[in-house]
């Protein structure tokens, strides 16, 4: 694949893989690509930890599963990310960003929009919309023939310091790196967020994937083969729309227009 529809390819799998474990060369193809990413000053501070075996998956699915259900009854996460939500078509056009929350039941799309209001929040759980996100959550990261968790040494990831700050922005290269080649590969890739936003729920996937002290676990994903065709989960969002460069970009100062 040309790298340039490898990146206009690349999107958020929310739905199922392809239940064959990803072939040992395709992961070595996936982490030799990542170790060409560029960091500062080459100290390459991440680390990768493959997980395939059946019963950890199973595991971190649980995790996966239960967090998404507890953020949801909360509704916290409605409250903290309403910001970003997207009902129509209209207002996915107005912004050109977000999520867009296309598919879900008929029965639920009356009260979506008041989701992050307590009377709205409380329809939503009485339909069971937590229960549901659970569930199709622990499913998918069950069904998942691969997660990938990326720590940062604390060496280097280390609060205060600018260095900290260049880890970070050295993870986002390798992450995109990552994605990149999955995507050639025919993979599908999604980050498993939501165990962060639960307290006490991280700390549950870094005993698991038996994490030492010295490293932080800062992202999980889910990754396999994509299937021909894609089944989407009983409540889904998609969010390929993107803003125009002339919306994003300046030339010389701010404010000033990009030439053409
Ligand atoms: C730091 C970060 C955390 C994210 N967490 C999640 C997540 O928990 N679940 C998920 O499905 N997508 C997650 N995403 C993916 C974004 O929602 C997605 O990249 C964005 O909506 C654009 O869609 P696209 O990836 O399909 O182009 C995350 C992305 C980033 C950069």
């Amino acid at each position: 694949m040309e790298l340039f529809d490898a990146i206009k390819r690349r999107r958020t799998a929310n739905g199922a893989f392809q239940p064959q474990p990803v072939a040992p060369e395709d992961l070595r193809t996936i982490l030799e690509m990542a170790s060409n990413a560029p960091s500062h000053f080459n100290s390459q501070p991440w680390r990768f930890i493959a997980v395939q075996d059946q019963a950890r998956r199973q595991q971190v699915a649980e995790i996966a599963g239960e967090s998404m259900r507890l953020l949801m009854e909360e509704g916290t996460f409605w409250k903290r990310y309403s910001r970003y939500f997207r009902f129509s078509k209209e207002e996915v056009d107005k912004s050109s960003d977000g999520i867009f929350f296309d598919k879900m039941p008929s029965v639920l799309r009356p009260f979506m929009r008041h989701v992050f209001t307590p009377q709205g929040g409380a329809v939503v759980n009485k339909l069971q919309v937590p229960r549901v996100l659970g569930n199709d959550a622990h499913k998918l990261v069950a069904a998942s023939p691969l997660l990938l968790g990326i720590t940062l040494t604390r060496t280097e990831y280390q609060e205060g310091e600018l260095s900290a700050l260049y880890s970070i922005i050295s993870l986002g290269a390798v992450i995109q790196t990552i994605w990149l080649t999955a995507t050639s590969l025919g993979m599908g890739m999604q980050f498993i967020s939501t165990p962060m936003e639960v307290e006490g729920q991280w700390e549950k996937i870094v005993a698991l994937l038996g994490v030492p002290e010295n490293q932080a676990l800062l992202v999980l994903f889910r990754l396999g083969y994509l299937p021909k065709e894609a089944k989407r989960p009983t409540i889904d969002w998609a969010s390929p729309q993107r803003k125009s460069v002339d919306d994003l970009a300046f030339g010389e100062t701010w404010g000033n227009p990009l030439p053409h």
